[in-house]
């Protein structure tokens, strides 16, 4: 049997890498089958207003001024699979705020964007990050949440009844821009309060986002399991910051794009 020349199975191996990376490992197959388990991500403020604020506008929560976030706040409820893939985009149902009227300004509070820019739907569309979050990972979560509303109003239930930002203050891990905690320690807070063990993403070696994991009738689980978040593999170094992030928001909310270099920022 005639074997490939090196180089060509090489340029093969990188395609398939390639392939995989663009994908962002999201299946997009008609008849998604159903998911294994839900994550809650969290995004910890401090770093991401840090890290993408340059620009201000009214739907920004980072330029709330002292009113800008201060806790972890959530990302999106995304059903996965244990296989670390997730399906997307299982329905046809597009956002509607008027579906979610009664629950925006807890969502205004609890789940804000952190950001001006519009966020990808499903259909090649763009919307609000809201938006984003239902039609691309909400509408998988079949049968455990039934439509809209549900989705929005479970994910604020499930993120009030555990609350990470309480967990690791009282662990003795206060945001700071000086201090670095242990990642162990932060995990092992995180399993002593929840008996389950959670993802961290860091970004510059700071906490970026951080994920619950739970079974489908909202047990916590492990996120990935067998996998061990201090391993090489892990975004986040040994010791990380919870960085606190001064608003340059503008009171008003008028636009402004403010290009002061990040250590200025601070
Ligand atoms: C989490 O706990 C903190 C400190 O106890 C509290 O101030 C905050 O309101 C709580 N957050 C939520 C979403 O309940």
């Amino acid at each position: 049997m005639a074997s490939l020349p090196t180089q060509t199975i090489l340029s093969l191996q990188i395609l398939v890498l390639l392939i995989a990376y663009v994908s962002g490992g999201v299946v997009e197959a008609k008849n998604q089958r159903e998911f294994d388990y839900f994550a809650l991500a969290l995004q910890w403020p401090g770093t991401v207003c840090q890290r993408y604020t340059g620009h201000c506008c009214s739907s920004n929560a980072c330029c709330r001024g002292t009113n800008a976030p201060i806790e972890f706040t959530i990302h999106g409820l995304w059903p996965d699979y244990n296989d670390g893939t997730w399906p997307s985009c299982c329905t046809g149902s597009n956002f509607d705020i008027k579906e979610i009227s009664t629950l925006l300004s807890a969502l205004e509070t609890y789940w804000p964007s952190l950001s001006c820019s519009l966020a990808s739907t499903c259909h090649g569309g763009k919307g609000l990050f809201w938006a984003h979050e239902w039609e691309k990972h909400g509408t998988c979560s079949f049968p455990v949440i039934r439509d809209e509303y549900d989705y929005f109003l479970t994910t604020l239930n499930v993120y009030f009844k555990y609350n990470v930002t309480k967990v690791l203050n009282e662990a003795g891990y206060i945001p700071s821009n000086a201090e670095k905690y242990p990642l162990g320690g932060i995990i092992t807070a995180i399993q002593n309060a929840f008996h389950a063990t959670p993802l961290l993403v860091c970004s510059n070696g700071a906490v970026e986002e951080l994920r619950l994991c739970f079974y489908k009738d909202f047990k916590p689980r492990d996120c990935v399991i067998g996998s061990d978040m201090l391993s090489s593999k892990s975004s986040c170094p040994k010791y990380v910051s919870l960085p606190t992030f001064v608003s340059l928001g503008l009171e008003n909310g008028e636009d402004a794009f403010l290009s002061l270099p990040q250590n200025e920022a601070l």
